[in-house]
């Protein structure tokens, strides 16, 4: 087998790498956890996702005619729409109904296979479609494998929170022991802050690696360091959290 080093590559050589890396998890996932059975798609958001389309596409469309695909946010609306598939939202999936399968991508995947996801802002309703779906497939490339959430992924957890308690939030998160939380910017060129589909607003939130799994004897936020569970737990008790992009409990 014939194996290389992403470091000796040259900066083209290493995007080649990366997006050939991405297809080809889409395609694996696509190919170990799709059915033609299935009625009921959740599309999540980000770069990878996109060749997930693709690879969903390339099982026909006699097949995928007969499926519905919920979207996460604009961009996996955009995708679903320009494959020519069915579009369907979450909110009109009747109660107790659930999606066959989700697939989506991720910022950061723990051993534990726990997930931040949000670097694209859609974390909201990507954490809505993937609650609602009976499989989550998170597909995700070498790049996004870490020991423990927040040693990769340096940007911070990102949390959606309703804009007015922005300040409210950053306060409460430093208190946590956050480092230099911040609301994301805008894009490059566009003034302001970042606002997500559902017109609220997003932090990023940097904490220490955060510990894999709850020990009854740990002694979660000292010296902020938290366990996964018990950060989210904690975040989403702060008034203002909409969500956050700290995404367990779905494998
Ligand atoms: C968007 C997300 C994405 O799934 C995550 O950012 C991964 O994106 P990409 O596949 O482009 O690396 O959570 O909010």
């Amino acid at each position: 087998m014939a194996t290389t080093s992403p470091s000796t590559l040259s900066a083209a050589e290493q995007n080649a790498l990366i997006e050939s890396s991405k297809r080809a998890a889409a395609y694996q996932a696509v190919k170990e956890h799709m059915e033609p059975s299935y009625r009921h798609i959740g599309v999540g958001s980000g770069s990878t996702v996109i060749y997930v389309v693709e690879a969903l596409r390339d099982m026909g469309k006699e097949v995928t005619d007969k499926m519905s695909f919920f979207p996460t946010g604009d961009q996996s609306r955009d995708l679903i729409k320009g494959a020519g598939f069915r579009l369907q939202y979450i909110q009109d999936l009747p109660d107790g109904e659930q999606l066959d399968v989700c697939f989506d991508g991720a910022d950061e995947v723990d051993e534990d296979l726990n997930l931040i996801k949000g670097g694209g802002a859609c974390l909201f309703q990507e954490k809505l479609v993937a609650t609602r779906a009976a499989k989550f497939v998170c597909v995700a490339d070498f790049r996004k494998l870490s020991p423990r959430l927040g040693i990769n992924w340096k940007r911070g957890i990102p949390i959606e929170v309703v804009t007015q308690a922005t300040g409210h939030v950053l306060a409460e998160l430093r208190k946590l022991g956050s480092i230099r939380p911040q609301a994301r910017s805008g894009l490059p060129g566009k003034a302001g802050s970042v606002v997500t589909d559902n017109g609220n607003s997003l932090i990023d939130a940097p904490f220490k690696p955060l510990a894999l799994s709850k020990d009854p004897t740990d002694e979660d936020g000292v010296d902020g360091v938290w366990t996964v569970d018990g950060l989210a737990a904690k975040l989403s008790s702060i008034v203002g959290v909409v969500e956050t992009g700290i995404f367990y409990g779905h494998n």
